[in-house]
């Protein structure tokens, strides 16, 4: 990973190497911290992280779900805190990584009086299924591993809920395959593990309703430029045999952005190459986050 100049922890700029917690934090033991995942892109305009709001909400309402309570810092705060980092490490794009966790001074579940941090990273993080993965497409496998069928934690980004993601990603990765495809637990296609999924047929694009997905931002992002290019857009139960009929499948997600799935489980997707509203989707939102299309400016966060 590349390292920068500073990580921003409990209020302070601190060198990137200094940014250490003690042993014994609550959270490294229970899986217990809440996290966002968030892109700042390069524009005209100097750069801007895209639905930084959105996320810095959704940050909270993951600790409200978990019952994380006197957060030490607002939304506000962490919204210019975000920013600073950005400029004092002087990037144009980046990764961000906000996380409140339960820290160090009491051990054993109960959380009442555990002292809660926060800390915010950025750092330089190009394509997460590889530039290959977003040009050529990425091959999946449906992963044995479900994903967690509490509803309830299903809104939240908790770290302990990821281990699940992590497993069904490792399946996938021995195997030789990109991405791990989960099912919920009616065996209905859910998500992938840190991706939605969207397939496209005749024309008409398909996504898994918000029963037992995470609410990805990228998502709600797509499915508003899909519709504002004319395209139908359904969320609805999706079964696995709705996925392999599909004529396209694309993945949404900060991360991945919009990764083409041409392949599950060795079988071809539609063609097998990225279709032609799998590139649409993906030039539209490529523009969006770059400035290119003002229409969605308001989106963009200016860090300067
Ligand atoms: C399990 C899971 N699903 C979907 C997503 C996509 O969400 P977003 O588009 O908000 O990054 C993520 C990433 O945060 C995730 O971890």
């Amino acid at each position: 990973m590349e390292e920068v100049e500073f990580i921003w922890l409990n209020g302070k700029f601190v060198p990137w190497k200094e940014a250490t917690l003690h042993f014994l934090t609550h959270s490294l033991h229970y899986g217990t911290a809440v996290f966002e995942g968030i892109r700042c892109y390069k524009t005209d305009k100097g750069p801007a992280v895209f639905r930084l709001q959105d996320h810095v909400k959704r940050l909270f309402n993951s600790a409200k779900i978990t019952g994380m309570e006197n957060l030490p810092f607002s939304e506000e705060q962490m919204l210019d805190a975000t920013k600073q980092l950005i400029q004092k490490n002087n990037l144009q794009e980046c990764y961000i990584r906000p996380l409140f966790f339960y820290g160090y001074g009491k051990m054993g579940l109960d959380t009442k009086r555990v002292k809660i941090g926060a800390g915010i990273a950025a750092w330089p993080w190009g394509a997460y299924l590889g530039e290959e993965g977003i040009k050529r497409g990425a091959s999946a496998t449906i992963s044995p591993f479900k994903r967690h069928a509490n509803q309830v934690f299903a809104q939240a980004k908790v770290s302990g809920i990821y281990t699940n993601s992590t497993l069904a990603k490792m399946y996938a990765l021995n195997r030789g395959f990109d991405e791990a495809i989960m099912l919920d637990s009616q065996g209905m296609v859910s998500e992938c593990t840190g991706e939605n999924i969207f397939l496209v047929s005749d024309g008409k694009l398909f996504t898994p309703d918000e029963n037992n997905i995470l609410l990805g931002i990228t998502r709600d992002s797509i499915m508003q430029l899909a519709k504002d290019e004319g395209y139908q857009v359904e969320e609805c139960e999706v079964t696995k045999e709705t996925l392999f009929k599909a004529d396209e499948c694309f993945i949404t997600g900060t991360a991945a952005e919009i990764t083409p799935i041409v392949e599950v489980d060795g079988k071809a997707i539609g063609s097998g190459k990225p279709g032609a509203v799998t590139k649409k989707m993906q030039k539209d939102y490529d523009d969006v986050v770059h400035g290119g299309l003002s229409k969605w400016d308001k989106w963009l966060d200016f860090v300067r």
